[in-house]
């Protein structure tokens, strides 16, 4: 058996899919709504007899890994990785050439979470650290679980270690861990003297770092209390929730979600017992991260601080909520306390104060209204412009109807009216609604069909250096979208004659390695390595599984079409000038158009046949 299908045969596909969706029993199968199409009535079915899922709205389908794989935008071999674990498979090594960039900067963060892990453990110069974290009442087996660490006073200290592990110093930096000299070559560590907390993805796989100052310097400290990695290839801030991994199945048992602000209310609510608690990290909540709670359960509460940052973040967070139709309940932690202090003092606090959550509904209402003098019309409008802005991101339609029912009754004004002001608002906003949630369709509409088809063409080529020649000999980089993408193309085709069109000798290390002594700008250089790495990545993701000859087709396709809309492009000059021309009445130049519209005309039909 395969490494592949050893796992495969020890998940079930429900357990796994309901990691990321509700699904609901029905007959022998499970259904839910589509995860990869919009759509109101449930077409997604999954069937655990044949360990297989369908959707019959998007046509979608296959088994447990490419469910993963789809809904992670995961290559196969990052879903392996993902999915071994809770297989219970150990991964066997696999080839380095076939890793991809993602994999490696994986194993550098958890090289580095063992290392700080270790260095709070066990050296001296984490002392402080150590004291302060069981000042804070935090236990040995949480700060193991939660691997909880130090970063030394150390310009280099990480950054030798990973070297040591086999990192490049280019990795090192990808995975957020260095930051690059200003003056000469080089980098240095990004995080000194910080109590570093991992942040995880939601399988467990540490991804980047939340670091706080050490208590010793927290008075003095520029940078701020709290620092965090960097947006990372592996770290996409807006997509990952702190603690989550831990929390998610207490979510779902619990019915309910518990959103924080600080890390260290998260840790202290887990340790005391509060299992179904994540925090924004002092955030407000984004529309992806109210999806990923929504996999697992649709009601929500939210404990936020009470100052005014802590205030604004709960109410972007709650509209996007209200926007994903969750249910919303907000937690008042007694005596305005961050939930870790509350907890500390008395956990019972803390616990009642959840039990005593507001729907969300009467939260905002008393908010509103606490300041306010309703016989007074100025007050009057204000409460109904503050609480229509709220009704306004609601999604769905019965709890819209309540807010206004009630918002009317408070303001003892006609809910007709309310409703008329409220297409008021959205016919001037042209009627999109600032919390609508944005959909991965919509981002990929505004990358335009050519810069789909040139990454997809350069990433087949970077995989298939022996259709490099073919490549070349097929189009010029005037034909391919984007000047980044040109330039990028131009210095391929350059390396490669000097490597005398050796495909064997093609390795993107050494192209990269050369576009270094050639690219004079610095900026340049980085955004071509960037491009470098996204397109193989790219090739990791799309074409991870064909071979050399499939390649081929597929390059030929998409060259066709570059070309195609490249003369089109063309055609639409020449028909410009034309138009110019025959205004102008120069027979001549007319002429000359036609013709070379013509030349033109015949090479898109050549391409068509
Ligand atoms: P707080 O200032 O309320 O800190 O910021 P805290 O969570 O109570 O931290 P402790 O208890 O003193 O350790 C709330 C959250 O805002 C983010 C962090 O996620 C923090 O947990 N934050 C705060 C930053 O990202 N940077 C900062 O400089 C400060
Ligand atoms: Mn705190």
């Amino acid at each position: 058996m395969s490494q592949a299908e050893e796992i495969k045969s020890r998940l079930d596909i429900v357990e796994v899919i309901r990691e990321y969706i509700q699904l609901k029993p029905v007959g022998v199968n499970f259904t839910a709504r589509c995860p990869f199409h919009r759509e109101k009535t449930p077409s997604f079915v999954v069937s655990p007899e044949r360990q297989i899922w369908r959707c019959f709205g998007c046509q979608k389908g296959g088994d447990v890994f490419s469910f993963v794989m789809e809904i992670e935008g995961l290559s196969f071999i990052e879903t392996l990785r993902q999915l071994a674990p809770r297989a219970g498979v150990q991964l066997q090594s696999y080839n380095p050439q076939e890793t991809s960039v993602r994999n490696r900067l994986l194993d550098a963060v958890v090289w580095a979470v063992k290392y700080y892990h270790k260095v709070l453990l066990e050296t001296p110069e984490a002392t402080n650290a150590r004291e302060y974290l069981k000042k804070r009442g935090l236990s040995e087996k949480i700060i193991a679980e939660w691997q909880i660490g130090y970063s030394r006073e150390s310009w280099d200290d990480i950054y030798n270690f990973l070297k040591t592990k086999g990192f490049s110093e280019q990795e090192i930096f990808l995975a957020g861990l260095a930051i690059k000299k200003d003056n000469g070559p080089g980098y240095y560590n990004r995080f000194r003297g910080r109590i570093m907390f991992p942040i995880n993805d939601i399988a467990g796989n540490p991804v980047a770092f939340t670091a706080r100052v050490s208590p010793e310097r927290e008075a003095t400290e520029k940078m701020g209390k709290y620092i965090n990695s960097p947006q990372t290839k592996i770290y996409d801030k807006s997509k990952i929730l702190f603690g989550l991994d831990k929390a998610k199945n207490a979510i779902r048992e619990a019915g309910a979600a518990i959103i924080v602000e600080g890390q260290m209310d998260a840790i202290s609510a887990h340790q005391a017992g509060f299992i179904n608690v994540v925090a924004s990290s002092g955030t407000a909540l984004s529309s992806d991260q109210i999806k990923l709670i929504k996999r697992y359960t649709d009601n929500i509460l939210f404990s936020f601080d009470i100052d005014a940052a802590g205030q604004v973040a709960a109410e972007r967070g709650v509209e996007q909520a209200l926007a994903q139709e969750m249910n919303v309940k907000v937690i008042q932690v007694p005596g305005g306390k961050d939930p870790d202090e509350c907890i500390r003092r008395n956990s019972d606090d803390f616990r009642q104060a959840i039990e005593r959550a507001q729907s969300v509904v009467d939260y905002y209402f008393d908010k509103t209204f606490l300041n306010l003098d309703l016989n007074k019309i100025e007050h009057k409008k204000r409460a109904a412009a503050k609480l229509l802005h709220m009704v306004n991101v609601i999604a769905s339609g019965i709890e819209k109807d309540a807010w206004l029912r009630r918002l009317a009754d408070a303001l003892e004004v006609n809910e007709q009216a309310l409703r008329d002001a409220l297409v008021k608002t959205n016919k001037k906003r042209s009627g999109q609604t600032a919390a609508a949630p944005q959909t991965q369709g919509d981002k990929e509409l505004s990358v335009s069909h050519s810069q789909l088809l040139t990454e997809s063409l350069l990433a087949l080529t970077l995989k298939f250096p022996e259709h490099l020649s073919y490549v070349i000999n097929q189009i010029s980089p005037a034909v391919l979208a984007e000047e980044l993408n040109r330039t990028f193309y131009k210095n391929l085709v350059i390396y490669y004659n000097k490597i005398n069109s050796d495909p064997n000798s093609f390795s993107l290390d050494n192209f990269s390695v050369w576009l270094g002594n050639v690219t004079a700008s610095e900026q340049e250089l980085a955004s071509l390595r960037d491009l470098a790495d996204a397109i193989i990545l790219l090739a990791d993701k799309d074409f991870y599984e064909i071979n050399a000859a499939e390649a081929k087709a597929e390059i030929a396709k998409i060259l066709r079409q570059l070309k195609r809309k490249h003369l089109i492009k063309k055609m639409l000059g020449i028909e410009r000038g034309l138009e110019g021309a025959e205004q102008a009445q120069d027979g001549v130049l007319v002429k000359e158009f036609m013709d070379q519209f013509k030349i033109i005309a015949d090479e898109v039909r050549r391409l068509d046949e």
